[in-house]
């Protein structure tokens, strides 16, 4: 799925959603509405829904869209989102709705609210089928969460919400109820469990820690719900409880159970959990993450078991998908994944893909966003990536960034997510946010760090400088005038200290690549003695590595109209002349660059007559030796625009100059094809 390109339904919707407001009229009140004789249909209004809840932009003034009678919405899904319960009324409660997932809403949509919304249709409070209002707010004093009155209800789910015995008895009480999720609430007593025990056919009741009931109570009411396929009895990683053990202890107990989970409780161990699946010969699922069971050979062999578990890759798979919703299995799980990982050689992309979801689906858990991004580094690491499809990878760094928003002082994090940025797959191919992105790198660049994180961070801007648009170099114009001259400044101690790293090396790429069609960072950087700094650099280093990147550069500053004369200089003129006839092709090319630009600026020269006409000369021979403009450089050229070109060929005066820019423009043309 993520491999192929999103469906044209989708695409369409996106593009809707990004221009919402220029699409969509207001009404008086400033809210939102679908064009007239627009109308959604079921599936496509859901999707349009599901979207802006995902991309987070769902809120009153969007979400009224969906009023009146333009949308037609059986599944409402608005996990996280932040609305009014009056938008959710006006917005939702008309529709026929068989689903709602309210998963972790804002508290300004508390669940009684939503009740209340649900009920104030009678076709919902008969039809609605499945409500999942995971850690939902309820405000203190609400009495009796009235979801007796909701008598469609299959599916409820409530983990994480203060819910009651007297709730659990009134929901009992529910004539279809057939799957119920009551973990982490206030229920002290499952025994109205029984009025249900003839529908029940699920109960995940993890970490119900206010029970006060004895174990043998709690077999005894379990042992009375004869549908009861799935079973989650299990405990909270910290706090494991015994009731899983001796849970496999019960003989005779639910024999026709297809999925036990008894992850975090404590004194598992494989032989009691194999005697109890060999007795239960339609298990398929049992959950041992965070115990001691799940490792001996009994689990490979059972054919057709799923475990979700710590043991191999496949289990903690199975738990990551599992417990996507569960924050300390997630972590648990991803843990497990970090040290399984660790030297990986497989792509996983169905792993990176659990891996996103438990990001996506715990925003402000700083633990499960730092060992997801640990994670998210093994399993793309340089020659990984390249298996895994371009949307996931996207979707990874975007979710990336989102968590240095939520820690920004988290440095480890920082770093992760730096790391994943040194990634050229993703760095060349992977659509993300390019201006947040820079920014954040040009954060580190100030920040003097260690060496070796000042490389990867130069290397970073070199080739991110290149993918900003026009416009976003521009609104970043004061940031990259502070890059200029920290990059300058490295340039200038890498030179004192006479070492062409690999440092250097990227800082005279990303300053190359910094000046590109940017006349004012070219001016920033002859006012930083960016010339003198370089001139330095040509008389230090005689790598063509290097002498190439700095006559690329000087090559931007001679496409500046007024910039042009300051490269009139003895210095200059004398060493581009000399590496006018460097045996390396781009060495050449960009000296003949160089000197091209200076011939034609309207200036004098003033370097005496001769010299000119033997620099003229010189340039038209160096042409004249070169091989055909077809040929291959080491360094692709690439120009985003010809521009630059122009003035050189409409100057008739000056032939060799023109043939180098023909030159220059047959060789783009023929070679970045
Ligand atoms: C939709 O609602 C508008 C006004 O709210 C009404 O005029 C129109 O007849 C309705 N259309 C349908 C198909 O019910
Ligand atoms: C359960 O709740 C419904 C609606 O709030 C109410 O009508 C019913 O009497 C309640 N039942 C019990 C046993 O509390
Ligand atoms: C649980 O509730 C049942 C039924 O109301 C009651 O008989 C039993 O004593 C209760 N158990 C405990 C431990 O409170
Ligand atoms: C991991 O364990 C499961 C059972 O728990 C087994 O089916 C699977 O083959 C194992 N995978 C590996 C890679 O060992
Ligand atoms: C940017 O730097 C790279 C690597 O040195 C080089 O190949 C490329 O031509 C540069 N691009 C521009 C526009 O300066
Ligand atoms: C052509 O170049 C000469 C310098 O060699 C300059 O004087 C002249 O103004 C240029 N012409 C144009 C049209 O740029």
């Amino acid at each position: 799925e993520e491999a192929s390109p999103y469906p044209l339904v989708s695409t369409c919707l996106r593009v809707l959603i990004a221009n919402l407001e220029k699409l969509c009229p207001e009404r008086p009140d400033g809210t939102l509405c679908l064009p007239e004789h627009w109308i959604f249909p079921q599936e496509v209004a859901e999707q349009f829904l599901q979207l802006l809840t995902w991309q987070g932009k769902l809120t009153d003034k969007t979400a009224s869209i969906f009023q009146g009678n333009q949308t037609n919405l059986k599944l409402v899904n608005i996990q996280r989102v932040k609305i009014s319960a009056t938008a959710f009324i006006n917005c939702f409660c008309h529709h026929k709705l068989l689903e709602v997932d309210a998963t972790s809403v804002h508290s300004d949509l508390p669940l009684p609210d939503i009740i209340h919304g649900l009920c104030s249709s009678s076709w919902i409070q008969q039809n609605l089928r499945c409500l999942v209002l995971d850690s939902a707010s309820v405000p203190h004093n609400s009495g009796l969460l009235a979801f007796g009155q909701l008598t469609g209800l299959r599916i409820l789910s409530v983990p994480n919400v203060c819910f009651y015995s007297e709730d659990l008895a009134n929901v009992s009480q529910l004539p279809s109820l057939e799957n119920l999720d009551i973990s982490n609430t206030q229920i002290t007593n499952i025994s109205a469990l029984l009025t249900c025990k003839d529908r029940l056919k699920s109960l995940t009741m993890h970490y119900l820690k206010c029970l006060t009931m004895t174990k043998s109570q709690i077999f005894a009411v379990l042992k009375e719900l004869k549908c009861l396929l799935h079973l989650d009895i299990s405990g909270h990683r910290q706090l494991g409880s015994d009731l899983g053990f001796y849970f496999l202890q019960q003989k005779d107990i639910l024999p026709n159970i297809v999925s036990l989970d008894i992850s975090g409780s404590r004194y598992i161990n494989d032989i009691d959990v194999e005697e109890f699946i060999q007795q239960r010969p339609a298990l398929r699922f049992v959950g041992l993450l965070a115990t001691d069971a799940g490792y001996s050979d009994f689990f490979t062999r059972r054919r057709g078991l799923k475990v979700a578990g710590g043991a191999n890759i496949s289990q903690i798979a199975e738990a990551l998908s599992q417990y996507r919703k569960r924050s300390c299995y997630m972590k648990e799980s991803l843990y497990k994944l970090f040290t399984e990982t660790f030297s990986v050689r497989v792509t996983m992309p169905a792993i990176l893909k659990l891996v996103a979801v438990g990001m996506r689906n715990h925003p402000l858990d700083l633990a499960v966003q730092f060992t997801a991004s640990a994670c998210a580094l093994n399993l793309m690491r340089q020659g990984l990536a390249r298996g895994v499809p371009v949307r996931l990878l996207s979707e990874i760094t975007c979710l990336l960034f989102k968590a240095l928003r939520n820690f920004p002082s988290y440095q480890q994090l920082q770093k992760n997510c730096l790391l994943s940025l040194t990634n050229s797959r993703i760095l060349m191919e992977v659509p993300f946010d390019r201006f947040s992105a820079t920014r954040f790198v040009l954060g580190w660049l100030y920040r003097h760090e260690n060496p070796k994180v000042q490389t990867m961070v130069v290397s970073i801007i070199s080739t991110l400088a290149l993918q900003l648009s026009r416009e976003q170099v521009t609104q970043l114009h004061e940031d990259l005038f502070m890059a200029v001259k920290e990059l300058l400044e490295i340039v200038k101690r890498k030179t004192a200290e006479n070492s062409d790293d690999t440092t250097l090396l990227f800082s005279l790429k990303a300053l190359w690549n910094l000046t590109d069609e940017s006349p004012a960072t070219c001016r920033h950087f002859m006012e930083n003695q960016g010339l003198e700094i370089f001139i330095h650099v040509l008389e230090t280093f005689p790598e063509y590595t290097v002498q190439s990147k700095v006559l690329g550069l000087l090559n931007n500053i001679a496409e500046v109209p007024e910039l042009t004369s300051r490269l009139m200089t003895k210095d200059v003129v004398k060493h581009v002349s000399a590496l006018l006839h460097s045996k390396h092709m781009e060495v050449s090319y960009f000296a003949a660059g160089v000197i091209a630009h200076l011939m034609c600026d309207k200036q004098p020269w003033p370097l005496g007559a001769f010299q000119r006409t033997a620099v003229l000369q010189d340039l038209h021979a160096a042409i004249q030796k070169w091989p055909s403009s077809r040929c291959k450089m080491s360094a692709l050229l690439t120009y985003r625009s010809f521009k630059a070109f122009f003035p050189l060929l409409g100057n008739f005066s000056e032939p060799a100059a023109q043939q180098w820019a023909l030159w220059a423009v047959y060789h783009v043309c023929s070679r970045n094809l």
